[in-house]
């Protein structure tokens, strides 16, 4: 950590932080929190890939972290202006600010900017959450990964298929690094704190309900199947009441395609926008089941043992499948309905909790990068 300069001084050069989207800030808040403790210095940086206050600043405030150090603005448009753009101004960032490490996290398009930036300037780089493949290159996501690990220094993943994976690459044994589920760590630090939310009586919500949410653009891009998925609601709500704190892409593509109204006569459906952080580990913790094609809460329900119904026609995260709670069932409205009738019947699956998703995994995160650092620090 400590760095002499050629005039002799010590200095510490900072680690950068790198935050851009919704799914970041859970994944970062705890490493920053372990790194800060043990008195390293930190730069918290936001890319501002998402920036309404319900998609970004309230989870700093439910998180606790402190505002970002640098706050880039990026804001949202297409792949290649999302991803160049990061690249242009965090090549600045860094030539400015001298990171001693880059620390990033998941898929998002901030993700791979940021890692190829590090590898062309020689920066020492760690991707959170390495080595997880859904094997679809028709999904963004799956193509940041691949880029990111093949470029990042150190590949820190969350459970025994992210290894084997990275290895199947030809990626070198000293590069991967098992450290367990980041996401796991915010959830078990959160859940006391998310009881004194009082999110279910502002919703007027009944004892039993669901959580829908859905944001990947292969069912919300696409008229045909975001309508088959609406209705199978249709027929899932005179079941259970559904709760949906709707994303912003699916409230923009729903009144495109002129389906919000059709969404909005659910039998007995709540819909809000997203929610805070605290507030949906509340809601979250106490459903009686999850309908979802986001990426975490296949990982959150498996941790809580709630129920997940994952619609997609596959999964990054298979040890929620394997191990926990989560069940996949693509976008066939059929399928849909008969899953989720039957988990509401059943109770629906049970599981476990996979191998290091112990809430210690920021730990593990801080120890291997202060050694890495350490022993190759220049
Ligand atoms: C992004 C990530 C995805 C992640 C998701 C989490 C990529 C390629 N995608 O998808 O992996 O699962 O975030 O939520 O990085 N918008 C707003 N306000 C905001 C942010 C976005 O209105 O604060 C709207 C804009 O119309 C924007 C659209 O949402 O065009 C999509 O945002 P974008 O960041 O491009 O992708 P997400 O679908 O959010
Ligand atoms: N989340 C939230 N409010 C919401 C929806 C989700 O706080 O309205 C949290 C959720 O608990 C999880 C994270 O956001 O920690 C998942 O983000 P998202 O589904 O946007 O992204 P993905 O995981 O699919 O990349």
């Amino acid at each position: 950590m400590e760095h002499v300069t050629g005039d002799g001084e010590i200095t510490t050069k900072p680690i950068i932080l790198v935050v851009g989207a919704r799914p970041n800030f859970m994944k970062i808040a705890p490493i920053y929190a372990e790194l800060q403790s043990r008195g390293q210095e930190l730069i918290l940086l936001h890319t501002g890939q998402h920036y309404d206050d319900n998609m970004s600043k309230v989870f700093f405030d439910d998180l606790g972290m402190p505002k970002p150090d640098i706050y880039m603005g990026i804001g949202s448009g297409s792949h290649a202006y999302q991803t160049g753009t990061v690249m242009i101004e965090f090549e600045k960032i860094c030539q400015e600010r001298d990171p001693s490490m880059v620390v990033v996290v998941g898929d998002v398009n901030s993700t791979v900017a940021c890692t190829i930036v590090c590898a062309k300037m020689g920066i020492p780089c760690a991707h959170v959450e390495a080595g997880l493949r859904s094997f679809d290159r028709d999904m963004p996501e799956e193509i940041n990964r691949i880029l990111t690990d093949s470029v990042a220094d150190l590949l820190l993943t969350p459970s025994p298929d992210g290894d084997e994976h990275l290895r199947a690459e030809g990626i070198a044994e000293e590069r991967i690094i098992r450290v367990g589920n980041v996401m796991i760590d915010s959830l078990y630090n959160n859940l006391a704190r998310a009881e004194s939310s009082s999110i279910q009586d502002d919703l007027g919500l009944e004892d039993d309900y669901s959580i829908l949410t859905l944001h990947r653009p292969s069912n919300v891009d696409d008229e045909g199947i975001f309508a088959g998925i609406i209705s199978a609601l249709e027929v899932i709500g005179k079941e259970i009441q559904i709760v949906f704190p709707m994303h912003p892409r699916t409230e923009k593509m729903a009144k495109q395609f002129s389906l919000y109204e059709r969404i909005a006569s659910i039998p007995r459906i709540k819909i809000t926008g997203p929610v805070g952080y605290l507030d949906f580990v509340a809601l979250m913790s106490n459903s009686k089941l999850v309908l979802t094609d986001s990426g975490g809460l296949q990982e959150e329900t498996t941790a809580l043992g709630i129920p997940c119904i994952t619609l997609r026609e596959n999964t990054e995260r298979p040890i929620t499948v394997t191990e926990g709670t989560n069940t996949i069932v693509g976008c066939d409205p059929e399928l849909i309905k008969s899953t989720a009738l039957d988990a509401l019947t059943t109770g629906g699956k049970s599981g476990r909790i996979p191998e290091m998703w112990d809430g210690k995994t920021a730990h593990r995160i801080a120890d291997v990068l202060i050694n890495y650092i350490e022993n190759n620090g220049d």
